[in-house]
């Protein structure tokens, strides 16, 4: 198989690895990838929102596959043009149709099919930029504190608000309907505030069935104890000791099942991995949102707890017999710990030299913003680095992440000391 895999950071350096551990995966790009994809694959220089570029390379390179990591390739619609294109309709692609990352991409179309399909979720409203004084006069004689505010579309992780007072709801909705992200909160939804603990479920669908990948939970705050502005995500456990089987028998009667039913009774192609992000509310599972690829840096502990070949799963999702495959997995823990340059997740420096990745030792390093230049690894994004490791509990394993995290430097180097610590 010759596999086209779409994205740069430790997610995409955790599906390289995974991917080419396979004996089906005969040759693997990653477009634009890192430092670290590039030990796994051959890194190729491409736009991966340039749909007439990707169309290219996969014809021209005889593409058996194309696995897309972010999301947003997919909302900017890769799936649809590769479907459309004479010559690339015949090419699987690992993840939805424009439709199915609405999921992800609209919050607003998102709450509609939770709704329509009786999915537990934050009950809602919303407004649009010409209703300003409606939604105005909402947030200042009900809404209940705190607020949650959502711009409709995507956002760059930043477009979820949550106001702790009824003046601070008022300034922030009147800042997004007139703007603030532009055409993503041009629409922004109201939500009722849920209280709890938050975790990651991720399915990967034929588009007729589905399997339950390994269970996580991230931590995506800066700043230790959960505080602090948002970030992609600063580290990750699985799986996290208080889903149990009770748990996960809710989250896949009433999550899992009804919205495969959805995405099947609304004629949406969904071939692909499908993130929900939930919230544990007294014993009972809501969604706070849906994504429509995998976490990041959840991927960076499920897969390596993922025992079955990738490869042939994905093949199995293409051709609509994943009911026949089992999902094995490592009965150890994994956890990793992000290291970041100092700074992120507002601006921070790049280019700074990496070392001590050679002295590792119990812990597999992905690379997530890293490039090599002039035969140096060099930082290259906010996240840097994703340190995971194995253990009998998560502790154990969180012990090895935490040594080999010191053990790895570069100027400005963060990470969280903490990780687990609400567990
Ligand atoms: P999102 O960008 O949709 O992942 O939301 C960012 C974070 O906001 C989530 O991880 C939650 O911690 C929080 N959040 C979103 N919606 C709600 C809600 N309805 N109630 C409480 N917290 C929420
Ligand atoms: N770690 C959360 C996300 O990937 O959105």
């Amino acid at each position: 198989m010759k596999i086209l895999l779409l994205g740069s950071g430790g997610r995409e350096h955790a599906f390289a690895w995974k991917l080419s551990q396979s004996p089906l995966c005969k040759k693997l790009y990653i477009a634009p990838g890192n430092a670290g994809t590039a030990t796994c694959g051959e890194n190729v220089d491409l736009d991966n929102e340039d749909n007439a570029a990707i169309h290219d390379f996969v014809v021209n390179n005889a593409i058996d596959i194309v696995v897309v990591g972010p999301e947003a390739p997919l909302v900017n619609g890769v799936w649809n043009y590769l479907r459309k294109m004479r010559s690339s309709s015949h090419i699987p692609v690992i993840g939805p149709s424009l439709q199915g990352a609405k999921l992800e991409g609209s919050k607003s179309y998102a709450k509609k099919f939770m709704q329509e399909f009786g999915i537990p979720t934050a009950g809602y409203r919303e407004y649009f930029a010409t209703k300003t004084i409606a939604a105005v006069n909402f947030l200042k004689k009900k809404a209940t504190v705190p607020i949650v505010l959502k711009a409709d579309g995507l956002a760059a992780g930043k477009g979820v608000v949550i106001c702790q007072s009824r003046e601070e709801a008022v300034a922030e909705m009147q800042e997004m309907l007139s703007g603030k992200f532009g055409e993503a909160s041009r629409k922004v939804v109201i939500e009722e505030f849920l209280s709890g603990i938050e975790f990651s479920v991720f399915v990967l669908t034929d588009g007729d069935s589905y399997k339950i990948l390994p269970v996580a939970k991230d931590y995506k705050r800066i700043g230790e104890g959960d505080t602090g502005p948002n970030t992609g995500g600063m580290g990750a456990v699985s799986p996290p000791p208080f889903v149990d089987e009770v748990l996960m028998k809710k989250v896949e009667d009433r999550i899992i099942k009804p919205t495969i039913a959805g995405l099947k009774k609304r004629q949406i192609e969904y071939q692909g991995f499908i993130f929900l992000g939930l919230i544990k509310v007294g014993d009972d599972p809501f969604v706070i949102e849906y994504n429509c690829r995998m976490g990041d840096p959840e991927t960076e502990v499920v897969l390596p707890r993922l025992k079955n070949d990738l490869v042939e799963l994905l093949l199995a999702v293409r051709d609509r017999r994943l009911d026949r495959v089992n999902i094995e997995e490592d009965e150890r823990a994994a956890t990793t710990i992000i290291l970041a340059s100092g700074g992120y997740p507002g601006s921070y420096a790049k280019g700074k030299a990496i070392t001590g990745l050679d002295k590792v030792e119990g812990s597999i390093v992905f690379h997530a913003g890293t490039k090599a230049a002039n035969g140096q690894v060099v930082t290259n994004g906010g996240r840097v680095l994703a340190v995971t490791s194995f253990g009998e509990t998560f502790r154990d394993a969180l012990a090895v992440s935490n040594k080999n995290a010191e053990v790895i430097k570069f100027d400005g180097k963060y990470f969280r000391k903490d990780i687990g610590f609400d567990l």
